[in-house]
């Protein structure tokens, strides 16, 4: 077989086999497939776009590229949750004890995030002690014992998808839907969970910005997992504005608490309900969706998932004396309002613009290894639809120093887009994408 067939193939229009499609994902992580056919090949299909088993076939390639994890030794049944990315997005630290406390375990590997504030790891090591660099016998040990763990990828999974996605990066390859599909769910079947949960997120602040790309991507990702044997539903979820409040590491874990205390905002309890009982449906756990949500509902109200919480955090060795009083998290030293510059409602909120203006505050990272300050952020005081009068404030940004507040300052301002009247209201989940074997 030879590369250079299978590009002309896909330029032409053709479908790639599942033996060849292995071939160029070996071939590209053995080096045997340089970097320019694999360049080609990805314009090609980002022109040609792939069919439903073509995509699935990738996705496998991609992902047996390198080691896939078999939990199943240590629990038969392991659920876990991938978000296409959104801004204060803390679901993990609630969605994760919530589904634990109700018997299902969660096996979480996580990247770090790159970009916008930082990603679910960066969030626990917020918390001090906290561990995320688990040996393979301590991921399996905590697995078993605790029932939630979330590590850093100690082994590299799909490794083909690490240098492809690189290689998209720069030869504008990144737009094409089976690609990031392929690119997603490859992580996320090496990394060896039973049951998924999809978020993908739409709006302004994500990367799907339109309803019919989001179901397009959910769709195609579900119909991999159907492919793989794995079962996997996907919620589509609004990011036309920040959820929750508060964004930055040590900002949302104090969040994340209040909501496993039953004090939540009402946004980012809705979606961690509506994916977890997504998850316990896919589980078994529930008959139907609803039920799902109130077993959720009960394990949240009971307090079980906030010992859980406890119980994960004391496992990977966090300090409990600052969770369970987070006013010892770390804080940042200027906490200054930005007030509206004029009355009005507040039709939108750029989720994008206030997650750049939190990494500019050093609560993310542009390279690989910057190190982030988990004590800044920015905490709304207001989300869309409410009403602001001149002068009062929009949200408060916390800040090392008074520089990086004025450093930021208009940015967050000018977020927050006012108007004269009351915007219509805007839906938080828009639809669920499931299996075909699982609509009734
Ligand atoms: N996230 C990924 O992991 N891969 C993509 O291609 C896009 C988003």
């Amino acid at each position: 077989m030879r590369a250079v067939d299978l590009i002309i193939k896909k330029r032409d229009g053709g479908t790639l086999s599942a033996e060849e499609l292995r071939f160029l994902m070996r071939g590209y992580v053995d080096g045997s497939v340089p970097d320019y056919q694999m360049s080609a090949w990805a314009m090609a299909v980002l022109w040609r776009g792939m069919d439903d088993r073509e995509t699935a076939d990738l996705t496998l390639a991609m992902a047996e590229s390198g080691e896939l994890l078999d939990l199943h030794a240590i629990a038969p049944l392991t659920v876990d949750k991938h978000s296409t990315g959104g801004v204060g997005d803390k679901t993990s630290l609630v969605l994760g004890p919530l589904c634990a406390s109700l018997g299902l375990p969660v096996a979480k590997m996580s990247g770090r995030g790159l970009g916008f504030s930082g990603g679910t790891l960066d969030k626990l090591e917020a918390i001090p002690g906290m561990r995320i660099d688990l040996r393979p016998d301590e991921f399996a040990h905590l697995l078993r014992t605790v029932g939630l763990v979330i590590a850093g990828q100690g082994t590299e999974l799909a490794p083909a998808d690490k240098l492809l996605y690189a290689l998209r990066d720069v030869t504008g390859t990144v737009p094409s839907l089976p690609l990031i599909a392929a690119s997603i769910m490859s992580k996320k079947l090496a990394a060896g969970a039973d049951c998924l949960v999809l978020d993908v997120k739409v709006g302004a602040g994500a990367f799907m910005k339109s309803l019919p790309e989001a179901r397009a991507l959910a769709r195609q990702m579900v119909g991999i997992g159907q492919h793989a044997g794995r079962k996997v539903a996907a919620v589509i979820t609004s990011m036309q504005q920040p959820l929750g409040y508060a964004i930055g590491n040590a900002l949302e874990v104090k969040e994340a608490i209040a909501t496993l205390q039953g004090n939540g905002p009402s946004d980012l309890v809705e979606l961690c309900l509506a994916l977890g009982a997504q998850l316990a449906l896919l589980a078994g756990k529930a008959s139907t969706t609803e039920d799902g949500y109130k077993l959720l509902t009960a394990v949240l109200n009971s307090g079980a998932a906030w010992r859980k919480f406890r119980e994960f955090v004391a496992a990977q060795g966090g300090d409990l004396s600052t969770v369970d009083d987070p006013r010892l998290l770390p804080e940042a030293t200027v906490v200054e309002p930005v007030a509206a510059p004029h009355d009005g409602f507040i039709g939108a909120i750029d989720a994008d613009l206030l997650g750049l203006a939190v990494n500019a505050l050093g609560g993310g990272r542009q390279r690989k290894d910057d190190r982030i300050d988990p004590s800044v952020g920015i905490v709304l005081v207001h989300k869309v639809g409410e009403f602001v009068a001149q002068g009062t404030p929009l949200a408060t940004i916390h800040a090392s120093h008074m520089d990086m507040f004025i450093q930021v300052h208009d940015r967050v301002q000018g977020a927050f887009h006012l108007q004269h009247s009351a915007p219509a209201s805007l839906p938080l989940i828009y639809e669920v994408v499931e299996q075909a074997s699982n609509v009734p």
